[in-house]
Order: structure tokens, then sequence, then C-alpha cells
């Protein structure tokens, strides 16, 4: 039985259709006449909690909808494994098309599910949902990845596209290295391009908020290489421009990451300034982007080059900090896009608006 509505991740040119399910099954989806598996190497998977079916992003949007299949497992064995009747799960998808644009963003609800829900329904209509980290407080098994599954089936009911970015506290926890099974990510990593419609984005993951040899990791970190590795990526999808932010038709360019990389977080909070001061450079000089959208901070603010929060004078574009809690009360950030104009919403969970700004953009 499916535990949550699926979650449709835009990852490259592909989505990865997830779904959380409550007992072992195999599972695959139909979309037209092509069927997709999950699967290993010929082999249906059933020993996780987590289903992936990737299937081409073209098909799905034009397709239009999808057929999500599933047959209960009673017994695998070496012969004769025997499963229940295959159930069907229709479900009608809506790609990101030309016009306004609207996206809901989430981040640090660090285990909270019904208040983020609930802001995303005040936001309303939304064409894609972006899930940018510290869902969960730290994962111990895959249990813990509920609350990612629960968000994002509540809001999307596998009906629109959803983005996914790790956080720092994704990385903390007994078990944090199964993390990759059960999240979206290109061969693996979690950081990565994607195109939805007339929007590009790139996903970015800054690792953990301080150096690698901090006492509180333990000996159990390496994110100074695994940064320096997305310095390449940077400059492979820049090389790669025509068919990434230079595409036909692209019109709008996101960069998402999780912590503000371009700001001085302070104390043992402020490292790798090198890293991230290239990455900026690479960004501002040749990708150009509208909008970087992040969190960490808990907070809700819109900063544009120069201000304060620009610390070295680096950042390429404005820098949206779009997730806010206190104590239980959180504000998520929705975002419009109309020619000229994007408009940023906090949006509380009890339908409030804490924060409405609108910024010039050639959108
Ligand atoms: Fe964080």
């Amino acid at each position: 039985m499916l535990k949550y509505d699926p979650a449709v991740f835009a990852v490259g040119d592909t989505y990865e259709i997830m779904v959380m399910v409550t007992k072992p099954s195999l599972m695959w989806v139909r979309i037209g006449e092509k069927t997709y598996f999950d699967e290993t190497c010929g082999i249906l998977r059933s020993n996780r909690e987590v289903h992936r079916m990737t299937v081409p992003a073209d098909e799905l949007n034009a397709a239009g909808g999808y057929t999500l299949c599933e047959r209960e497992l009673i017994r695998r064995q070496a012969y004769r494994t025997t499963s229940e009747a295959v159930r069907e799960y229709p479900f009608i998808f809506h790609p990101v098309k030309d016009g306004e644009i609207r996206f809901f963003h989430i981040a640090d609800t660090h285990s909270l599910s019904r208040e983020p829900i609930r802001a995303a329904g005040a936001f309303g209509r939304m064409d894609f949902l972006i899930l940018n980290g510290d869902l969960l407080d730290h994962c111990e098994n895959a249990e813990d990845f509920g609350i990612v599954y629960e968000i994002a089936g509540e809001i999307t009911h596998g009906g629109i596209p959803v983005v996914f970015s790790r956080g720092n506290h994704d990385m903390r926890g007994a078990n944090t290295e199964i993390f990759p099974d059960y999240t979206p990510g290109r061969a693996g990593k979690t950081y990565y391009t994607f195109r939805l419609g007339p929007v590009w984005g790139m996903v970015l993951d800054c690792g953990e908020d301080k150096a690698d040899d901090h006492a509180e990791y333990g000996h159990t970190i390496c994110c100074h290489p695994f940064r320096m590795q997305q310095t390449e990526f940077i400059r492979e999808v820049i090389e790669n421009a025509e068919k990434e932010y230079r595409a036909e038709s692209v019109r709008v360019r996101l960069i998402i990451s999780h912590i503000p990389f371009t700001h001085n977080m302070g104390g043992e909070f402020e490292i790798e300034r090198a890293i991230y001061d290239q990455w900026a450079e690479l960004i501002g000089e040749r990708i150009q982007p509208h909008l970087m959208v992040q969190g960490h901070l808990h907070r809700l603010s819109v900063n544009l080059p120069g201000s304060a929060f620009d610390s070295y004078g680096i950042q390429p574009c404005p820098v949206v900090i779009a997730s806010q809690l206190e104590g239980k009360a959180f504000a998520g950030a929705g975002f419009i896009l109309r020619p000229g104009k994007i408009r940023v919403e906090g949006v509380t969970d009890e339908g409030g608006r804490v924060l409405e700004q609108e910024l010039d953009a050639d959108v």
C-alpha cells in the first residue's frame, strides 16, 4: 500500500517518481504504452520502503498522467515468489507551462509536517514545489524519510513536480549514509540541474555547516572534496550552456541551495570562502540567475546584491531566504513570476502574509 501520494522529483531531463510504501512490494509506472520499473540490473526491487521510477520528463509532460502499478509481495524467494494481484493508481500530472509561474518553497521544517502543508495550502495554486533541506532533524532509519514523502505527497498529490535539495541536518544521524537511496539525485549525487518548462535550475549542496574536522562530526564528514567536485560540476554546466540555461525556451534561471553561501555565516560557521567565492563568480558571470532561493537561517528575507546581507559583494542576483521557523510557527515562501516581476510572499501556517515584496526581473 502507498503510505503517501507519490512525489515527482525533477532531476536533469527526467522525473524520479518516488513512493513510500507500508509493505514490501514491486512497483512500476505506465506512461502511455511504456513501462518504467523500479529495478536494479533487471531485478525488481522490494527491500526498500521507498520506490523510485525514473522516467523521461518529455514523455510524462506530453502524456499528462501516469499509472502507478504495485504488486504486494507475500514471500520473496529463490523460486516461485508469491505476490498479490496488481493494484493500479492513476495520477494526473500538470507540467510547468509558460505564462504566470507560481511555486512554493519549504525548508527547515525539522520534522514538522502539518504546519508546512497548511502554509502551502494557504499560498494556493502552484506549478511546482521546492523542498530545500533540513526537513529531517537527523536520519536514523528509513522511517525518518516519511516526513519528506508526507509533505510532498500531501501538497502535490503526485500531480506537479518537486525540486529537492539536501540540508546540513540531513547529513546527521547514525544511518545517514542511506540518504541517497531514499531521495532523488543525479546518479546518487545531491547536486544537479533541472528543467521545468521555461524554468531552468541548478541545485547545489554545501554539505555540513562547519569544517570537516569539527568535533561534532567525530571524523564522519568529508565535505571539502565534495564541494570541490561541485566547482567542477558548475564548470561542466557552463560548458554545456546551450543544453542547460541557454537552451531555447529557458526564460527563468534559479539557483537552489540550503545554505546561503554568499553570506558571511560568522564564527565557526564561516567556512570555505575561497570555494564559495568561486561558485558565486562562475554563477554570476556565466549563468546570471534571476534568483537564488535558500534556507538554513530560519527566517524570511529578500536580499539584493550590495545589501548588508551580501557580506563580500559577490551576490550574483537577489537571494531569498525563504523559510521561517520559530518554535512550531512555520512560514514558507510563495513566488509568483509575471512578465518583468517576481513577487515573494511569506505565508504562515495560519495563512497570514509575513512578507510581501516585488522585485523587478527580466522574466
Ligand atoms: Fe540548515
